[in-house]
């Protein structure tokens, strides 16, 4: 049963019961309205009070059910809040914990609301690329005010019910037992004669709505510049600030059943539940019991140990950061008490809290610091020897039962495992850089890599708030194994034609946070050549572009030397298309004998994007993501893939597979087409009509 009712005291009382969140899923809507029509009819009762089970009031409508047939299923939550609303007995809602999106307005819809301190209440559903749908843009401007509600749904950040008692919303903030309260306040209630009052029925007070609602309209310009509903949820507002209560609720929903159908909301709902999913492995259950990680090691204090340490103690972890000589372990503490007095500077960070997480770091030079470690996290140089020494190193002072991981963003986690002899204790933790930014880590699961081990970083990533993802062991692992291609096709489309600003402006304009040479400048064009150097004397039949070997054999690594595809000025990071860099490619397609052709923009895109997509569905196959979703959530979070397109694994399911298959094809056909055969799993959905994610 969804919902429950039981009396009270003459007061009937229905609990939301749906876990987890007690969303307002068809059962739960049945429930509601049964529960009031129920006690209208016992001449007993006086009074109602609508209280959440477990966790939350509500968390909303039940994102689950959009887009399907339940959805509009009636009674509708506008049915059953037109229910509440129009109980002759007066129904208070008792709020503890959540009330957001739907539940909260459902409680707008009561005639009183009593509650706990400590609620988050919000109207979120911006985030998911909607606005409220059931009268949340009508009712809460009559709630809070014109300018806290709009402030509220347009970020739809949670504010907390005390910060909210002075406002219309609660009639009473409850300091003791939340039922046992609301009880009597229906009692109460129940004893005045009716109507009851209705938040439709107040007026929206402001000296200037117009104005303020042009200044909310101003503010959202950004954020909206990819998104529909700010500014729809600020029409909505306005709608009924200029029309009155009945027409902005029905311009409300217009704009929500519109809204709902949008690309950009099925890809922020993908993101939601993908990030959701991405912390469940199908063969690691819940149940599944985890280890205590109270102590921290860090080996390397370089670019990511420094950084890697800094999330632990953000969270509070004490962190021994190993080094091998005294000046690199001088040098790593040093950057990271800057980048913490960065944070000062911008008053993200007090003084004291600076001080405080200095203190949780022990900076050492033995080894012998890390024997009460619980997890030992390794970053030191990529070469498989230095890792060798490394890991028997820890091997032999790790305390039984210490998780053992590496950062390695290209080497084999197996044989890492294999230096040890608990290789069931060996996990890779490959944190992206900046490592106390990026939001991304690949958990890599090694042949051996016990399942409490995965449970257990699962958890830490949740606790460091990264949004952890597992890949299985493989070159490169999900996010720059499929990023190799990417880089592969960008090389080939310069020396068929394009130049490297024409290739960034056109991928930027998709929507990335950077294109693939202005990225590659960033990160130092070194990096890749290294990894070419290897992939020819491993694959020596895997066809490349030598272009950008090139670039880097005149030194051009970048921002870091100054120069790379395009010049910097010194000091900053503009990146100036390059006349020496644009000729040195135009000189090598001619060495080529390949002439040089005009490349439109959608073809970039296409081969930009559809290579992830291809070399995403050769991981899926292989089993290195266990579903589409993963390998979406790592592009949203490590590689600047435009959120509101939901990842390449949803945006190949957007244009369609069959439509993706032939581009695919068309490419194969072409010169450089060797990269282009569709993988079977492109093949066989396209054939059969489905998606990646459907
Ligand atoms: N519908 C369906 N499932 C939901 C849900 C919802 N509204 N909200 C949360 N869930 C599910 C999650 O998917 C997750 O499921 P899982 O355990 O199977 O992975 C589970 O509830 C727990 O969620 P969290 O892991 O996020 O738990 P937390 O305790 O950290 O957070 C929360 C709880 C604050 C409620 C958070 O889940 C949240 O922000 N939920 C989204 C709330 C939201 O956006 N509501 C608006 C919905 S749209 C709407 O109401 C339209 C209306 O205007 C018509
Ligand atoms: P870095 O060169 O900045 O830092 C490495 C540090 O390790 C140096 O300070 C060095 O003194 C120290 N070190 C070397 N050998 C050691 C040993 N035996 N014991 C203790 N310390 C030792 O390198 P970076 O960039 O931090 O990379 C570290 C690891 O992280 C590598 O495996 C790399 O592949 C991986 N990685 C790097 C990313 C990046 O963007 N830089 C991203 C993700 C992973």
């Amino acid at each position: 049963m969804a919902v429950a009712y039981t009396v009270r005291d003459g007061i009937a009382v229905i609990t939301l019961d749906n876990p987890p969140v007690n969303g307002l899923g068809a059962s739960t809507r049945l429930g509601i309205v049964e529960g009031i029509e129920r006690a209208r009819d016992d001449a007993s009762i006086s009074g109602i009070v609508l209280i959440g089970a477990g966790k939350a009031f509500s968390g909303g409508a039940d994102i689950t059910e959009f887009n399907t047939p339940k959805a509009l299923q009636e009674p509708s939550l506008h049915t059953v809040i037109k229910a509440v609303e129009g109980s002759a007995k007066p129904v208070v809602a008792a709020i503890h914990s959540v009330a957001m999106g739907g539940g909260l307005e459902l409680a707008l819809g009561a005639h009183y609301r009593v509650a706990a301190p400590g609620a988050q209440i919000a109207l979120p559903e911006v985030k998911l690329g909607l606005l409220p749908g059931a009268g949340g843009t009508q009712r809460l401007p009559r709630a809070v005010g014109l300018e806290t509600a709009l402030n509220m749904i347009v970020s739809g950040t949670p504010v907390l019910s005390e910060k909210l008692g002075g406002t219309g919303l609660f009639d009473r903030i409850v300091e003791g037992d939340l039922l046992d309260e609301a009880v009597k306040f229906a009692k109460q209630a129940g004893a005045q004669s009716g109507p009851h009052p209705k938040v439709r029925d107040r007026k929206i007070e402001h000296p200037n709505a117009e104005g303020f609602i042009q200044f909310a309209r101003n503010s959202v310009a950004a954020i909206a510049k990819n998104f529909p509903a700010p500014h729809k949820c600020i029409d909505a507002v306005e709608a009924g600030v200029k029309n009155g209560f009945d027409q902005g609720l029905a311009f409300e929903r217009e704009c929500f059943l519109a809204l709902v159908q949008t690309p950009e909301s099925r890809a922020l709902r993908h993101a939601f539940f993908g990030e959701r999913a991405a912390s469940k492995i199908p063969d690691v259950p819940s149940s599944t019991p985890v280890r205590k990680i109270e102590r921290v090691g860090v080996i390397g204090a370089g670019t990511m140990g420094g950084g890697i340490a800094m999330n632990f103690v953000n969270a509070g972890l004490p962190v021994t950061l190993l080094e091998t000589k005294q000046d690199a372990l001088d040098r790593g503490v040093a950057t990271i008490r800057k980048n913490y007095e960065a944070q000062v500077k911008k008053g993200k960070l007090t003084v004291e809290k600076l001080e405080e997480r200095l203190l949780l770091i022990k900076p050492t030079l033995a080894y012998d610091d890390l024997a009460q470690a619980d997890l030992i996290i390794e970053a030191v140089f990529e070469e498989l020897g230095v890792k060798d020494q490394v890991f028997k190193r820890i091997d032999a002072v790790a305390k039984p039962g210490a998780i053992l991981a590496s950062n390695t963003s290209t080497l084999d986690v197996n044989k890492i495992a294999a230096f040890t002899k608990r290789p069931e204790d060996v996990v890779g933790m490959h944190f992206f850089s900046p490592a106390n930014v990026m939001k991304l880590l690949e958990v890599v699961r090694g042949e051996k890599t016990a399942k409490d081990v995965l449970a257990t970083v699962m958890q830490l990533a949740k606790k460091i708030r990264k949004t952890a993802v597992v890949s299985g062991v493989c070159d490169g692992f999900i996010g720059n194994r499929m990023i190799e291609q990417y880089i592969r096709q960008a090389l080939f489309m310069l020396e068929e034609g394009a130049l490297p600003a024409q290739v960034d402006r056109a991928i930027e304009k998709f929507g990335f946070a950077m294109g693939p040479f202005r990225m590659s400048d960033l990160a130092g064009n070194d990096i890749g050549w290294a990894i070419r150097k290897r992939r020819y004397q491993e694959q020596p039949d895997l066809h490349y572009s030598r272009i950008a070997d090139r670039l880097c054999e005149t030194g051009r690594f970048g921002q870091k030397t100054g120069a790379g595809w395009y010049d910097y000025k010194p000091g900053e990071r503009n990146a100036q298309p390059s006349k020496l860099v644009d000729e040195m490619i135009v000189a090598y397609s001619k060495e080529q004998g390949v002439a040089r052709r005009k490349i439109s923009d959608e073809e970039i895109v296409e081969r930009l994007v559809f290579s992830l997509v291809n070399e995403g569905a050769k991981i899926l196959e292989e089993g290195i993501a266990s579903k589409a979703s993963d390998i979406d959530m790592v592009y949203l979070t490590g590689y600047g893939f435009p959120l509101w397109r939901g990842g390449p694994m949803l945006y190949a399911d957007t244009v369609g597979l069959y439509n993706v298959e032939r581009a695919m094809r068309k490419y194969a056909a072409q010169p450089n087409g060797d990269a282009w055969k569709p993988a079977k799993l492109v093949t066989e959905l396209a054939s059969q009509g489905k998606g990646f994610t459907s």
